[in-house]
C-alpha cells in the first residue's frame, strides 16, 4: 500500500479543481437560465404559493426527465420518501431495509413511518446498497410470514428496501431487483442524487414500485428546497398527489379531507426555480462529467489514494466526486490540509447504525460500509468548475 502524500495530494487537487487559487465549496448551485424570468412571473402574477402553472409544468418536465409516468412535486426529498414509503405498505412496526451509508433522511422517513430502519451493508463497486450481501443476509434472518417475509430475530415484517445511488452512482438496480423480487420485497428508490445519471442507459428513481429525488441547495439541480415522488404507476401517482396537497376532496366550496393528509406541497415559486434549473440539467451533467475525468486523470498520479469512478455500465452525472483512500488513518489529515487550503472536503455520512436513534436498530455486518465511512472524502463538484 503506498504511502500517501498529503502535500502533492492537495496541489493535485488545486490544480485540477481552480488553478486560480481561488477558495471553492463542495458544491455551489448555478443560475444562469430563465430563473430570474420566471420567478418574476409568479411575483407578477400573484401565484407564489401551493398551487400553480409552473407546479404542473415542474411534474410534466420531471416525470419526462425522469422516465416515469408520474412524478409529484414536494416540499423536501425527505416528505417524498415519508408518503413514498407510506404508499410502499410500509406500517408502525414492520423493518425496512435501508443502506447504513447514507444521509439521515433515507432513515428519519422510515422512523416516521413507525417502522424501524434495518441496515445494509454498501459495495466497494458502488458505494450503494449492496444486492448480494442483502440476498445472503435475508436467507440467514427471513422467514415466510402472513403478509411477506419477516425478521426470524425480531419478528417484525420486512416491508420494503430503499437504496440510494450514493453522490449520483447508480447502485446495480437490475440484480437488486432480481434479489427484491425473489423475496418479495417492494422498492422504493431513494434517488435524492442521481437526477441524470443512467444505468444500462435508463434513469433512476423509476425503477421500484415508486421512488423519490430531492432538489436542496446542495443538489445538481435546485428549487432553493424541494423534492418530488416519482412512479409509474398511476394510481400511486393519484394518492400521492392526494397525500401531499392535505386529502381534500375537490369541491367548490366545502373543505372535506377524508384522511389524514399532509401540506407537503412545493410552492409554484419553487417549482418555476425547478423549471429553469431543469432546462440546464444536460449542461451540469457535461460540465460535472467533464469535472470528473479531469480529476480521475490528475489523480491517477498521486500513490496513496485513488478517485472514485463510475461504475460499470452506468453513466453517474457525479453529483459529487470523491477520493478514497488507501489508509483511514489519513483522512483527518487530508481533510485539515484541504479545508486549510481553501478547498473544501467532506467525509462521508457517519454510518446510520452509530447515530443515537438508530444505534438499537436490527443490522447486517458492515464492514464495507465502514471501509468507505473511514476512507471516503468527498471534493469540490461544482459544475461551475468545469463549464465550456
Ligand atoms: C440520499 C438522500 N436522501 C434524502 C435526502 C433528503 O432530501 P431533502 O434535503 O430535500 O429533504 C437527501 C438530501 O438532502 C439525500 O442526499
Amino acid at each position: 500500500m503506498a504511502k500517501l502524500d498529503i502535500t502533492h495530494a492537495v496541489q493535485t487537487l488545486r490544480e485540477a479543481a481552480a488553478p486560480d487559487g481561488k477558495s471553492i465549496v463542495l458544491h455551489e448551485p448555478r443560475f444562469a437560465g430563465l430563473e430570474w424570468e420566471y420567478v418574476k412571473d409568479c411575483l407578477d402574477t400573484g401565484w407564489v404559493s401551493s398551487v400553480g402553472a409552473y407546479v404542473d409544468r415542474f411534474e410534466k418536465e420531471l416525470a419526462e426527465a425522469f422516465g416515469v409516468r408520474r412524478a409529484i412535486a414536494a416540499v423536501n426529498g425527505t416528505a417524498a420518501l415519508h408518503i413514498a414509503l407510506m404508499l410502499a405498505g410500509v406500517k408502525p412496526g414492520d423493518e425496512v431495509l435501508v443502506p447504513a451509508l447514507t444521509f439521515a433522511a433515507t432513515a428519519n422517513a422510515v422512523a416516521y413511518c413507525g417502522a424501524i430502519p434495518h441496515f445494509v451493508d454498501s459495495s466497494m463497486e458502488t458505494l450503494g446498497l449492496d444486492p448480494d450481501a442483502l440476498d445472503a443476509w435475508l436467507t440467514q434472518i427471513a422467514e415466510p410470514g402472513e403478509q411477506g417475509p419477516r425478521n426470524r430475530n425480531t419478528g417484525r415484517r420486512l416491508a420494503a428496501v430503499v437504496p440510494m445511488h450514493t453522490f449520483g452512482h447508480p447502485v446495480a438496480i437490475d440484480r437488486l431487483l432480481e434479489v427484491t423480487e425473489k423475496w418479495g420485497l417492494p422498492v422504493v428508490e431513494d434517488a435524492a442524487e442521481s437526477l441524470g445519471s443512467l444505468s444500462n442507459g435508463r434513469p433512476l428513481g423509476g425503477r421500484g414500485m415508486i421512488g423519490i429525488t430531492s432538489f436542496n441547495g446542495n443538489k445538481i439541480i435546485t428549487t432553493g428546497g424541494g423534492g418530488a415522488i416519482l412512479t409509474n404507476d398511476e394510481y400511486l401517482g393519484d394518492r400521492a398527489k392526494y397525500l401531499t396537497t392535505t386529502a381534500k376532496r375537490p369541491h367548490r366550496w366545502t373543505f372535506w379531507h377524508d384522511e389524514l393528509g399532509y401540506n407537503y406541497r412545493l410552492p409554484n415559486l419553487n417549482a418555476a426555480l425547478g423549471c429553469a434549473q431543469l432546462q440546464q440539467l444536460p449542461t451540469f451533467v457535461t460540465a460535472k462529467r467533464r469535472l470528473a475525468a479531469r480529476y480521475q486523470d490528475a489523480f491517477a498520479t498521486v500513490e496513496g489514494l485513488y478517485f472514485f469512478v463510475e461504475p460499470t455500465d452506468t453513466q453517474s452525472n457525479y453529483w459529487l466526486n470523491s477520493v478514497i483512500l488507501d489508509e483511514a488513518r489519513d483522512r483527518d489529515d487530508f481533510l485539515t490540509a484541504t479545508n486549510d487550503a481553501g478547498l473544501m472536503t467532506r467525509p462521508c455520512w457517519t454510518l446510520m447504525c452509530d447515530l443515537p436513534m438508530y444505534k438499537g436498530s436490527p443490522s447486517m455486518p458492515l464492514p464495507v460500509a465502514r471501509e468507505i465511512e473511514q476512507r471516503l472524502v468527498s471534493i469540490p463538484s461544482s459544475a461551475v468548475l468545469a463549464l465550456d
